[in-house]
Formats: C-alpha cells, structure tokens, sequence
C-alpha cells in the first residue's frame, strides 16, 4: 500500500450538514480533522441546491405576491408591480455564495484541512482522493442523498428537472407539471405558481404531504387550491416525452384505469431522495447497506467496520437538514469520548409554503395506528388577534397528549410563521412537557403563540377565545 499523503484522526467525507458540522465540532474537540467534498463549494445539498437557495426563492416569490395581490388588504396600492427574474435568480446566488463562503471561513477558523473532489475507500483505513492516498483511525461518511429517478421520465435539468433544475429555471413555465406532492414538490411547485406558472401536482397516493397529519395535509390541498395550484391525486405519470415546445405526459390511475396525457412546459420530479454512496468504494472497506440503500448504523452512528460512522441523509431518519447536523455533533462528541446523542422523537419537520406546515412528534394517524390513548386540542388562526392584524387567519394548531399522563406526544401547525412556532413544541417535548405546561405558560399578546397556548387549552376543554 502507498504511503498516505497525509494522516488524520478523523476524515469526514462530505460536506453537507452533517458532515461540515461534523468536522467543526471534532476539530473544536482537538481532533486532527479532513473533510473531503467533491463539490467545489462546501455546504452539500442544503447549502447549493436544497434548503438554502429554495427558501430563498420561496421568500422573494412571497415578496411578489404580496406586492402584486395581497397588499391592497391593508390599503397600500402598489402599481407596476414587475418580476425581474434574473434580479431574484441573482438574490438566490448571493445568499448561497454567502452561506458556503461561510462555512470556508468556518473551516480555515477551526484548521480543518478541505480535500477537494471523490473519496473512495481502497481499505478499511484508506481513502483515495484524486490519486493521493489518506489514512485516519475514524472516518464520517456524510455522502447525502440524490433526486429518486422514475421510469420513463427522463431528467435533462431543462425540461425534465429535479429540485436542481427548478431551482434555476430561466423563464417561468407556461404549464409546470409536479411530480410527487411532497415537500420539494410543494414548496419549489408554490415558487412557480407565485411568479405566474400553472402548475399541476401529480400524486400517486390520494392526499398530498402523506406523512404529515392527515387533517394538516386537507387543509394544506385547500389552501394551495385557492391559492391556484391543481391536483392529480391517485395518479402516476407513466412516461414523459419531449416534443419541439415542451413534455407530453402520460398518466394513469394509481390503481388501474384509462390513461390520459397532459402537457407541460416543464416538468418537475420529486417523488423523494435515495441515500447517495456512487464511487465511494464501500465493497473495499466492507461497509453494509441496508435494503433501502442506506448505510447501515446503530444508535451511536457505527457502521458493521470498526472506526467508519456515518450520519445525515446517507442514513436511516427523516432526510432533514438539522437531522443531519444534530448527528454531526453527535458522533464528533462520541468520538472525542463524550456522550453524544440525538433524541429522534423530537426532530421538528417544516414545510416552506404559504401559511407554513410544522410539525413535531407522532400525528393523529400514527397514535390509533400505535394503539395510544390521546386527546386532541385545536385553534384556529382565525381567532387570534394577531392573525387578524395580518390577514393570515387561515390554519390552526393541534396538540396531541397522552390521555392519562397528559405528556404532549404531537403537535402539528399550519399556518404563518408555523416553522417558527414549532420551536417550542420541540422544546417542550424535549422536556417531556404536559400540555397543562404550555397552557400554564405566559405567552405574550397578541402574537401566534398564543393560538399554540389555546390549542394546550383546548386539550382539556379550556381553551378561552373559541
Ligand atoms: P448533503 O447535504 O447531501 O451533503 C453530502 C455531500 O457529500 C455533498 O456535498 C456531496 O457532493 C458530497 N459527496 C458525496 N459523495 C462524496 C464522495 N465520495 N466524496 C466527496 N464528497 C462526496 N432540509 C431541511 O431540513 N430544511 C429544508 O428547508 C430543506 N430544503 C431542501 C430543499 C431541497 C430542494 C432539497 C433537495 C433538500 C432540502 N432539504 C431540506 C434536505 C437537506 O438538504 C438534506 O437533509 C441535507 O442536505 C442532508 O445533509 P447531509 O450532510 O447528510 O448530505
Ligand atoms: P417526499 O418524500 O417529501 O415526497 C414525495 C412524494 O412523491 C410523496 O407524496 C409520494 O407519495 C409521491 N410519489 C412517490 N412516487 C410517485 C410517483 N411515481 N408518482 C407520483 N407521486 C409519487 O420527497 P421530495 O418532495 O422529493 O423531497 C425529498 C426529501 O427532501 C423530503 O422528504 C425531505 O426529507 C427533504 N426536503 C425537506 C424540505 C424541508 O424540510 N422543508 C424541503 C425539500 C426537501
């Protein structure tokens, strides 16, 4: 075996989320660390073509909007309204050079040296990056995930896209058809629908948002409804063909029926994210997969190889960006000795549209599947004051606690500023809180939180403005 160029106590392989932070939290706990990315910006899916760049075309789409329809409510007339779509496009790329730059500099602070391009591993100690060999007595791999391809519809990243591809479109579609109702396909499906595309969401289950609760997600179809946007539920599209002007889709009944075709100018699929581990030469360290693809750990993040972990969306778990990072920290911690840990029931899950989707913990579906006695309290936007005062009544808060013990178990928010009213669910669930501790808490007046408060009422029939 070649010499190694250069040897670490850790190498993370990766720079997404999971890895970056990962790599920071080692090197602050004294860890001689690397972090090999293939990518020449550092920051992964999240920062360059995920979370970042998306909620900022989510929040400038807003922005149109608001100018163009929903000002006029408060008596502020707006005329000329204009989409400068090189001008938003612009605002994206500054705010992800901003963030990956940012993690650069994080990088250079916490001396952690950044191998540039595709790591493979020739042993269970060695990896290769461009040519030179790398050796470690611990490895991260933090490889992320890739768009789920589907038969038949092929993606050219122009007219058939990914999240990629939609993130940068260079005119706004006619006609954008989504595939898969989920969260990509909802929030890139709003920021189309807002700079004046009709878009159609094709969803083969017969609701969209599946794994969220299922009242959220009715709502969810009636509001993006209103809002414009159409809906194929109960349908698979079968293939796609390009023509000179654009994609003839063809699609069928989920469960068996007569097909029908439907034209779009852009196509958008998003039916979910595999794990991504392409060249990474695990067959060379032994490392298994499971049968989804994913590399397979235990709770402290070990694979079956001693001294190779892995975390982030290459892993079993929701595939969320502070899923990744949480467990970044962890195994840096677990590895500097600490007691590393990520407490899986409590991962908050925001979905970026307009009002917002939050939720955290089980949903109402998954407590009767589970055989768990709970009771429910709901309040609706419309009675707060605050809504009001913002035109955003539309929504409510649910909160799930345990029927005897009161321990709240879910809460699940659609509505404005959901993402951020979730936060203190999550905190509360981190604190085994009952829903009287909610309840009993002071929340100030008038904001949204206090519909959160309501709704901890409400799960003893107490609450006061409904
Ligand atoms: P990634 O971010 O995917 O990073 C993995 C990195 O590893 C990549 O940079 C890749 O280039 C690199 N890599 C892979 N193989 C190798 C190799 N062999 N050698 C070197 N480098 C390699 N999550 C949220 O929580 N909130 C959101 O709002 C949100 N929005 C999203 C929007 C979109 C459009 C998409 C696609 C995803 C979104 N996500 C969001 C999900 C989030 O991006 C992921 O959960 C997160 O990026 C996972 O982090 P990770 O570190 O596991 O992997
Ligand atoms: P998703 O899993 O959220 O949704 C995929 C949807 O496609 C589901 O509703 C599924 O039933 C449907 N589907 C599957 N196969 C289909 C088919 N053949 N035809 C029609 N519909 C089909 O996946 P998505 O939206 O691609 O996003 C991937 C992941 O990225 C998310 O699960 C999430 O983890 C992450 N993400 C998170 C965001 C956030 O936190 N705000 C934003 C964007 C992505």
């Amino acid at each position: 075996m070649t010499e190694p160029a250069a040897t670490y106590d850790l190498i993370v392989i990766g720079a997404g989320p999971g890895g970056y932070v990962a790599a920071i939290r080692a090197a602050q706990l004294g860890l001689k660390t690397a972090c090999v990315e293939k990518m020449p910006t550092l920051g992964g899916t999240c920062l360059n073509i995920g979370c970042i760049p998306s909620k900022a075309l989510l929040h400038a789409s807003e922005r149109f909007e608001e100018a163009g329809h929903s000002l006029a409510a408060f008596g502020i007339k707006v005329a000329g309204v204009e989409l400068d779509l090189p001008g938003m496009m612009g605002h994206k790329d500054k705010v992800v050079k901003a963030n990956t730059d940012g993690v650069d500099f994080l990088f250079k602070k916490n001396k952690i040296d950044r191998l540039l391009g595709t790591a493979r591993f020739t042993a269970k100690d060695r990896i290769e990056v461009e040519g030179k060999s790398y050796a470690a007595k611990n490895f991260v791999i933090a490889t992320g995930s890739d768009s789920t391809p589907l038969k038949g519809v092929e993606v050219d990243e122009t007219r058939i896209v990914t999240s990629t591809g939609a993130l940068s479109l260079p005119e706004v579609p006619k006609h954008l058809v989504v595939i898969g109702g989920g969260v990509i396909g909802l929030e890139l499906g709003s920021v189309w629908s807002r700079l004046g595309a009709k878009v159609t969401v094709v969803e083969f289950l017969d609701r969209i948002l599946p794994t969220n609760d299922g009242e959220v997600s009715k709502q969810m179809q009636r509001i993006l409804t209103k809002q414009g946007m159409a809906f194929k539920l109960g349908s698979k599209v079968t293939s796609a063909t390009k023509t000179d002007t654009g994609v003839t889709l063809t699609v069928e009944p989920a469960k068996g029926g007569d097909a029908e075709t439907i034209e779009a100018d852009v196509v958008l699929l998003s039916i979910g994210r595999r794990p991504y581990t392409d060249g990474l030469g695990l067959d060379a360290a032994g490392v298994e997969l499971d049968e989804r693809g994913r590399v397979k750990t235990d709770r402290h993040f070990r694979t079956n190889v001693e001294g190779i972990y892995a975390i982030g969306d290459v892993i079993a778990g929701p595939m969320l960006a502070h899923k990744a990072e949480d467990e970044g920290v962890a195994v840096a911690e677990i590895l500097a000795g600490q007691a590393g840990h990520v407490n899986y029931d409590a991962i908050p899950s925001v979905v970026y549209t307009w009002p917002e989707v939050a939720s955290v913990g089980r949903s109402e579906e998954e407590l009767k599947q589970a055989g768990v006695a709970y009771k429910a309290g709901k309040f609706p936007f419309l009675a707060n004051g605050k809504a009001r005062a913002m035109n955003a009544t539309d929504g409510f808060v649910k909160v799930l606690a345990d029927a005897k013990t009161d321990r709240v178990l879910g809460v699940h928010i659609i509505g404005a500023e959901a993402g951020i009213l979730i936060a203190e669910c999550v905190l509360a669930m981190e604190f085994g809180a009952s829903a009287e501790d909610i309840a009993r808490t002071c929340h100030a007046h008038p904001t949204l939180s206090e519909a959160v408060k309501e709704a901890a009422l409400a799960v003893d029939g107490r609450a006061i403005h409904i």
